[in-house]
């Protein structure tokens, strides 16, 4: 399995503008105390794969609160600091409304492998969310090599991610679309 992102596909920048590229990203990883112990495993398996990766924690199972955690990688990826984030909590649900509000972020919940490859070749999905407390290690393992090796598809989905961004310019000059 290659870990090149993008090796045929295109890549939307922080600009909105789209490119070719093919490299290996920087990865933002978040959680809550709900998503701290898969969060860890799946350090282990980036740092395994030479992934580079910034944890952005949090760093233990005291509770604390999902939109902490999931504004810093949002945040990056939003920015176009890192090229790619994980961000997990108990379902996946609040960390996925939290990325969701950033411009540029599209977050996708994928508990199961369809959803991740069809996150990535439809969706261009930056952030890849799971549920701690939905999926084991050995599946959230697949997830995210799968998610991770997926390039975009582009063509049509393209033209879809353009309303999308040009959703988010609407909201941000006129603030009600
Ligand atoms: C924490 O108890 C839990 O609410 C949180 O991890 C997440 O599932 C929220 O969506």
């Amino acid at each position: 399995m290659l870990f090149e992102f993008y090796p045929r596909g295109l890549c939307s920048d922080r600009f909105g503008g789209f490119r070719k590229v093919s490299f290996k990203v920087k990865i933002a990883l978040g959680c809550d105390h709900a998503g701290f112990g898969l969060k860890e495993e799946i350090v282990a398996l980036l740092k395994n794969l030479n992934f580079e990766i910034d944890d952005c924690g949090t760093n233990g199972t005291q509770s604390v609160d999902y939109p902490d955690f999931g504004e810093k990688v949002s945040g990056l990826v939003s920015s176009g600091k890192v090229g790619r984030g994980i961000l997990i909590c108990g379902t996946g649900l609040g960390m996925s409304m939290v990325a969701n509000k950033f411009p540029n972020v599209r977050a996708a919940l994928c508990n199961d492998l369809f959803s991740a490859k069809m996150s990535r070749l439809h969706n261009d999905a930056n952030i890849l969310v799971l549920g701690g407390r939905v999926i084991g290690k050995d599946l959230a393992y697949e997830i995210v090599k799968t998610w991770l090796s997926t390039p975009f598809e582009g063509d049509r989905h393209l033209k879809r991610l353009n309303k999308i961004k040009k959703i988010e310019e609407n909201l941000r000059t006129d603030g009600n679309g």
